[in-house]
């Protein structure tokens, strides 16, 4: 009988494996739209950003024909990238003036909001400028610690610490691993970031092509893995852990990476959903979120492409 770590070894040496885990198309938006970033509520409905809209949507999959619907429109933006619930049901935003073919937004329209979903009644409020940014992208809770988010600067490669209670804004980790390097822009330096359960902060970094993960203090940068193998040179995009401590990347133009922590500290790479060099099933996969309706929607990872596209994909089932 072959034994896990047998299975992950065969993994690590033959490098490029595809174990194709179950999708099922939640929604294909009719016009398209470039889907950016979700977060799942507690609900269990989702709400979605758009770069290409000033809107944060919400859409229930648990209905027949799901659709997009308003929840609140952004005043001084056009577009919205990183969401991420600081405390419970309340989110943070990034609203901005993008310009989605130059990959960047308008210096000094950067604001960070929060929208509190818990009276029912959405409350929005603008709580942090970044005037310096020209792409503040991804962003990530801070756990224990339910007044901060971190914010990921694509363009300056930094990743800062956003005060959710005071407006107070600070550089956390900057350098050259999180920078796009060149030609910037439109190339993107650090685009998804997460703090994980052992208090690292994981990133990527979509021009450099690479997953990695630093101390929170600053230090040294550990690259987990790089698109090399897949025959790409860049396009990690967003991600989201599972509760087993694995990584899903998504990554342009067409696939979902898994990232699984071997015991002897290194990680094997392998792609769950797709191709990297393309696919239909997913076709330009910007973030992922874990559902949280019950034992079984837990184990459901919700993938937003930019073709409109809301993918559901079965990580508990075998690939
Ligand atoms: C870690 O373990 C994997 C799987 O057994 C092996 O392929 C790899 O070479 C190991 N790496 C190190 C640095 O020991
Ligand atoms: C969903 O859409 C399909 C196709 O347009 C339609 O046949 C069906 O009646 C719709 N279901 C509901 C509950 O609206
Ligand atoms: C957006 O960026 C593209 C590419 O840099 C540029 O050609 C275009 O004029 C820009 N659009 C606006 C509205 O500034």
């Amino acid at each position: 009988m072959m034994r896990a770590t047998d299975f992950l070894f065969l993994l690590a040496l033959t490098g490029c494996v595809v174990a194709t885990f179950p999708t099922q198309l939640v929604y294909q938006s009719p016009t398209g739209v470039f889907l950016e970033n979700i977060a799942v509520r507690p609900s269990s409905k989702f709400l979605i950003t758009s770069t290409q809209s000033p809107t944060l949507f919400t859409l229930d999959p648990g209905a027949a024909n799901a659709t997009l619907d308003e929840i609140y429109t952004f005043p001084n933006s056009n577009g919205l990238t990183g969401i991420v619930e600081y405390r419970p049901d309340v989110y943070a935003v990034v609203a901005s003036v993008l310009n989605v073919t130059a990959a960047s937004a308008t210096r000094g329209s950067v604001v960070i909001w929060s929208v509190d979903l818990t009276s029912g009644v959405p409350i929005a409020k603008p709580v942090a400028r970044i005037p310096q940014s020209t792409l503040t992208n991804g962003l990530s809770s801070v756990p224990g610690h339910p007044d901060l988010v971190l914010a990921a600067d694509s363009d300056l490669g930094a990743a800062y610490e956003v005060n959710m209670r005071t407006g107070a804004v600070r550089v956390k980790v900057h350098g050259p691993a999180l920078a796009a390097g060149a030609p910037a822009p439109p190339a993107l330096g650090i685009n998804g970031l997460h703090i994980e359960r052992d208090g690292l902060l994981y990133f990527t970094n979509s021009q450099q092509g690479t997953f990695a993960r630093v101390p929170l203090s600053g230090g040294e940068v550990e690259v987990l893995g790089d698109l090399e193998p897949f025959g790409l040179t860049n396009g990690y995009d967003d991600f989201a852990f599972d509760s087993e401590g694995r990584a899903w990347v998504t990554v342009h133009p067409g696939a979902l990476q898994l990232f699984t922590p071997l015991a002897n500290g290194t990680w094997v790479q392998q792609t769950a959903v797709g191709d990297p060099a393309g696919s239909t099933v997913i076709n330009g996969p910007t973030a992922a979120a874990f559902g949280r309706d019950g034992a079984r929607e837990t184990k459901i990872l919700y993938v937003t492409t930019v073709a409109g596209q809301i993918v559901a994909v079965d990580t508990g089932a075998k690939a």
